[in-house]
């Protein structure tokens, strides 16, 4: 993975201890439509939605001069349904080159001329779904031909030579004997690749979980493998810590002591603050200290594996290093 230039780096860190003092959120999600392309079975997201009440380019500046964090994902829905998408970047990227951009996306809508227009206008990193190693993830989102559509697009952008693509694998019930085999993908494709693990919050459904022994050997024996990978690659994201805390996460059927809503947050399509994509208790731009002291302070959910990767309380630039640099995909130098 490419890495962060050291000017860049301290910048992001120096901001990132500040907001970690001050308690401002260091990650900001920004969903900036609900509406998507795939209707994938993991997911509550997908087909059409209403994008009348849409936030508008310019507002998303607004919300970065009050919220003001270190890393933005722009996700959704599908974010490449937004023509304006470059539009958007410009507004949320500041002159000093921060916020540090992940651009979530399936890519069913990618070409070379929107991924350049899109680097051009600031986005740091393409974080880029991929379920099954085959067609078998056209399934899986229920979109035909889109796993034809990756094959072509990401080493072919790839070659381009930015190194800003890590493809993202969500690991559940029905894909988790295909860990090694995405990542053989990933390196076939010239991309990165960054391992997440499947929650039941967002449709309740619990069949996709890692739920028997043989699926929980299945997946030790499967990262084991990752994990001896590591050495070898930097286009492997993960570190050894968190694939230890995925097997965990999945045996215990859970992750303790969230900070949704204080280190992290989501705004909504239409503008609305949540403590995270799975909780809907909304407040406007300028609440975040009411949703901290309103849910975070009491929050107990578990349910989902963002909080693997921030649970342990440590200053920001020890996080940055152990946890947000590979969650992020920044290169964290192991
Ligand atoms: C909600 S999607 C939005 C961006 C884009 N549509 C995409 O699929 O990449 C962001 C990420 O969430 C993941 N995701 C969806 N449902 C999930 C679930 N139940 N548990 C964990 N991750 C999930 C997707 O696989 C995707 O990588
Ligand atoms: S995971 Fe992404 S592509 Fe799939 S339905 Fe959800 S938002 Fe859409
Ligand atoms: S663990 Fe935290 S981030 Fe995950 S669903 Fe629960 S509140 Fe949201």
């Amino acid at each position: 993975m490419r890495k962060v230039p050291l000017t860049e780096s301290l910048r992001i860190i120096a901001r990132g201890s500040l907001n970690w003092l001050t308690e401002r959120p260091i990650v900001v999600s920004f969903e900036v439509t609900d509406s998507c392309t795939c209707w994938c079975r993991h997911c509550d997201h997908g087909g059409p939605k209403d994008t009348s009440h849409d936030m508008k380019p310019v507002d998303y500046r607004r919300y970065m001069d009050v919220l003001g964090p270190v890393v933005v994902q722009i996700s959704g829905g599908e974010p490449l349904m937004r023509r304006d998408l470059p539009e958007v970047v410009r507004n949320i990227k500041s002159d000093s080159g921060l916020p540090f951009i992940i651009l979530v996306s399936n890519w069913s809508l990618m070409s070379e001329e929107r991924y350049l227009n899109l680097r051009k206008a600031g986005v740091d990193e393409f974080c880029v779904s991929l379920d099954f190693p085959d067609e078998r993830h056209d399934d899986f989102r229920k979109l035909p031909g889109l796993y034809r559509n990756l094959s072509e697009i990401v080493p072919k952008l790839a070659a381009l030579g930015h190194d800003d693509i890590v493809m993202n694998n969500c690991i559940t019930a029905a894909n988790v004997n295909e860990v090694n085999k995405v990542a053989d993908r990933a390196r076939e494709w010239g991309v990165n690749i960054n391992f997440s693990a499947y929650s039941p919050r967002r449709t309740g459904c619990r069949d996709y979980f890692l739920n028997t022994p043989e699926q929980l050997s299945m997946l030790d024996r499967e990262l084991a493998n990752i994990k001896s990978r590591l050495d070898k690659s930097h286009w492997i994201t993960n570190n050894q810590t968190t694939l230890e805390a995925t097997s965990r996460y999945f045996r215990k059927g859970g992750a303790p002591s969230c900070k949704a809503g204080l280190r992290w947050l989501v705004v909504t399509s239409n503008g609305y603050l949540q403590p995270c994509s799975m909780q809907f208790k909304r407040y406007a731009v300028h609440d975040q200290a009411r949703m901290v002291r309103e849910f975070t302070r009491t929050n107990t959910c578990d349910e989902c594996y963002v909080s693997i990767r921030s649970y342990l309380d440590k200053g920001f630039p020890q996080l940055l290093r152990e946890n947000v640099a590979e969650f992020f995909s920044f290169q964290s130098g192991q």
